[in-house]
This record gives structure tokens, C-alpha cells and sequence, in this order.
């Protein structure tokens, strides 16, 4: 019983260090090392969010722009005969998208490379997730609000788009085909269809 006994003088001296004057007061040094390290990744972190903050200007997304799910049908421009691609009097390219289960429709769309191409997107249910693969196309579809993401796609190709929130049973087969094509082919259809 000899370690029992050398154990009680251990604990009773650890009573003693706690009663003592913070003067005396004892800190192992790995524990004062590994408080250094905590306070110094706090200090870290901060220093990052002010940077990225102030220098960079990274915020949270404002003007948040909400819509009635329930009623897109009846809104101003989310209507079945709004939806798909347009080009804009400036030559900016938006794709106006109602993202319900399962699918996003219009199913099939057709954009240029090589411009920004702005995407408008609502849901006409319950949560769903936008993305594109291997490309940087990619945001959440929360019902109630508008999502909006501007991107340009380098390469001319067939792309999937896919939900990528759980949805539903048909959730796997929520997706939709994108084309991308060259500024040649966009600019040469885009004459053909305004008859110029
Ligand atoms: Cu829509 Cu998963």
C-alpha cells in the first residue's frame, strides 16, 4: 500500500500549490507552452477575419432578396414563360431557373463561355442545392429567398446541373443539362435568332 500512501501526499500537495499565492502559484511549463499556442491561434483567427474583413472585403451576403415559393407561378419573374436564358440590352447573359422536385427547369439550357453569365434561381418547394461540376457553379436554393451567382465558364461543354441538397426520394435524379459554347457559336446564334 505504499503507492496509495505516495498518491495522498501528491494530492495534498496539489492542494497545497492551489491554496498558495498566485505568486507562488506553479504552471507546468508544457501546460504554459500549450496556453501560449491556444492564445496565439485565437489571435490568428482574428487577425484573419479582420483581414480578409477590411482588406479584402468579405462579408456576409446583404440584401438578402426574398420571394413567395408558393406563388412563382404568379410572380412577376419567375413565371413558367419567363424562365431560361436571356441576353440583356448590354450583352450580359442571365439564366432565370425554378429549382423544384426534381429537376430545374427549363431541363436544358445553353449559355456562352467566356462571359459572365448571371443565374437567378428560387425554389418552388423545399430546400434544394445548385451545382455544376468542375466548375465553381454551386449555391443553396432555400425556398423563400432568391439565389443569385454570376460565374463565367472558360470551356466550351456539356455540363450537368445537379441538386446537391437532399430533397426528396428523387433527389438523385434532380438534374438538368447545361451547354456551353463557344463566343462564335453564341454570337452566331444569338444574330440568327434576332434576325440580324
Ligand atoms: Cu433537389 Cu436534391
Amino acid at each position: 500500500m505504499q503507492n496509495d500512501s505516495d498518491q495522498k501526499h501528491t494530492l495534498s500537495d496539489d492542494a497545497r500549490d492551489l491554496m498558495a499565492l498566485p505568486g507562488e502559484l506553479h504552471i507546468d511549463p508544457l501546460e504554459k507552452r500549450w496556453i501560449f499556442i491556444a492564445f496565439a491561434l485565437i489571435g490568428i483567427f482574428i487577425a484573419a477575419i479582420l483581414y480578409t474583413a477590411l482588406v479584402k472585403g468579405v462579408s456576409p451576403p446583404g440584401d438578402m432578396e426574398t420571394v413567395d415559393s408558393a406563388r412563382l407561378h404568379l410572380s412577376e419573374e419567375f413565371a413558367e414563360d419567363k424562365l431560361g436564358v436571356a441576353t440583356l440590352p448590354d450583352g450580359s447573359v442571365r439564366v432565370t431557373l425554378v429549382a423544384a422536385r426534381y429537376g430545374f427547369y427549363p431541363r436544358e439550357i445553353r449559355i456562352p463561355a467566356g462571359q459572365p453569365v448571371t443565374f437567378r434561381l428560387a425554389s418552388a418547394d423545399v430546400l434544394h442545392g445548385v451545382h455544376i461540376p468542375m466548375t465553381n457553379m454551386g449555391t443553396m436554393v432555400v425556398p423563400g429567398y432568391v439565389s443569385t451567382v454570376t460565374t463565367t465558364f472558360p470551356k466550351p461543354g456539356e455540363y450537368p446541373m445537379l441538386c446537391n441538397e437532399y430533397c426528396g426520394m428523387g433527389h438523385d435524379h434532380m438534374w438538368s443539362k447545361v451547354t456551353v459554347v463557344s463566343q462564335e457559336r453564341w454570337h452566331a446564334s444569338t444574330a440568327q435568332a434576332t434576325g440580324r
